[in-house]
């Protein structure tokens, strides 16, 4: 087959200007040794016979589906294989089906968009020997010209755009395969949604000691004396104890009433007891040091201290805000009970900002 019957694209330059392959020049003094050019150059196939160029454009079509199919796999297997169940695969013994699963066809999502490249480079993108001068660094415009020119031509020998069809399908194939990454921050865990906000404190919810896990009566809770609290009804054995406990977590103080500056902490107080989040509101560290002379508590991580005499304000350290306090009464009964939830989001006080 003559050059005249090879499609112009896959042509290389310098056969097509009729020299440069196998060229040979002289060693002179200025340049000592001989350059020996490039051999001749070896059509492929695929260069010469447009059946064997479809074939191939077919083959790699087919490997970015195989890919598609691969990820549409992955996130089949991650929606509809249970955590626990195994399976037995040769020669590994007793696997989890899932990770099997989840290996496999993300593996082959993966490699298939890689032997698609790897054929398509190999068949059907121009394989012209090109060589190229070294050159100094910087880039003047006829350069850049000529790296803009050099990148169509590539573009243009890549025949993606005459190839539609391993155009779209790479396409395809390398829109999916990050969905196997998105599917996985699944992982992270349900969305907070206003969890954060809320907490296990509500009206009639009684204040039971962390210590003793008994309910406490306003003469359980001396002058001085720093008490812990959670909600009625939240024990360690629950399965969201960790979760619940870091929002509802309390500090429980007596102070005389006299001494208490803020007119809202008195009004929420029970005969000088008050009750505070023990969440400290600069990263979220449990507060647990009390200066009984001073009413002040004392976060140990980055030392913010808050005035519990004075609505809890900060007076040290880098928390931002004061702690936010819980309202309470005592019930028929007589034992301390919230009269509902915190009104301000506990912990960092970043959530208020959100
Ligand atoms: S977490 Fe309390 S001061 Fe930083």
């Amino acid at each position: 087959m003559s050059s005249q019957d090879i499609p112009e694209e896959n042509l290389p330059a310098e056969q097509a200007a009729e020299h440069g392959h196998g060229a040979v020049s002289l060693a002179d003094e200025k340049h000592p040794f001989a350059d020996p050019g490039l051999p001749p150059h070896e059509h492929r196939i695929q260069d010469v016979d447009e059946r064997a160029a479809k074939r191939s454009e077919r083959t790699v079509a087919l490997l970015f589906t195989i890919s598609m199919l691969a990820t549409i796999g992955f996130i089949a297997s991650y929606v509809g294989i249970p955590h626990d169940k195994s399976i037995f695969v040769f020669p590994l013994g007793h696997i989890n089906a899932l990770n099997f699963a989840l290996g496999i066809t993300l593996g082959v999502a993966l490699f298939a968009i890689g032997a698609g490249a790897v054929h398509w480079a190999r068949t059907l993108m121009s394989d012209a020997e090109v060589a190229d001068e070294r050159h100094p660094i910087e880039a003047p415009p006829e350069v850049r010209a000529k790296v803009h020119a050099d990148f169509k031509q590539g573009a243009k020998e890549s025949a993606i755009g005459r190839r539609k069809l391993i155009r779209n399908t790479m396409f395809g194939a390398l829109t999916l395969v990050p969905l196997s990454g998105v599917m996985l921050l699944r992982d992270l865990g349900p969305l907070p949604h206003s969890s954060l906000r809320h907490t296990l404190w509500a009206k009639g919810k009684r204040l039971v000691n962390m210590n003793t896990n008994l309910p406490l009566r306003p003469e359980d809770v001396a002058v001085g004396s720093l008490t812990f609290a959670k909600p009625d009804g939240l024990e360690e054995t629950n399965e969201s104890f960790q979760e619940e406990i870091a929002k509802a977590a309390l500090m429980i103080v007596r102070l005389q009433p006299e001494n208490i500056k803020d007119k809202r902490e008195l009004d929420w107080s029970h005969q000088g007891i008050v009750a505070y989040s023990k969440i400290c509101t600069h990263v979220g560290c449990p507060i647990s040091l009390y200066e009984q002379q001073t009413h002040h508590v004392l976060c140990p991580c980055h030392q913010s201290t808050f005035d519990l005499s004075d609505g809890a304000r900060v007076i040290f350290g880098p928390a931002g805000h004061a702690l936010p306090q819980l309202r309470i009464g005592v019930d028929s009964e007589g034992y301390l009970q919230a009269l509902g939830d915190f009104e301000e989001p506990v912990g960092p006080a970043f959530w208020e900002r959100g």
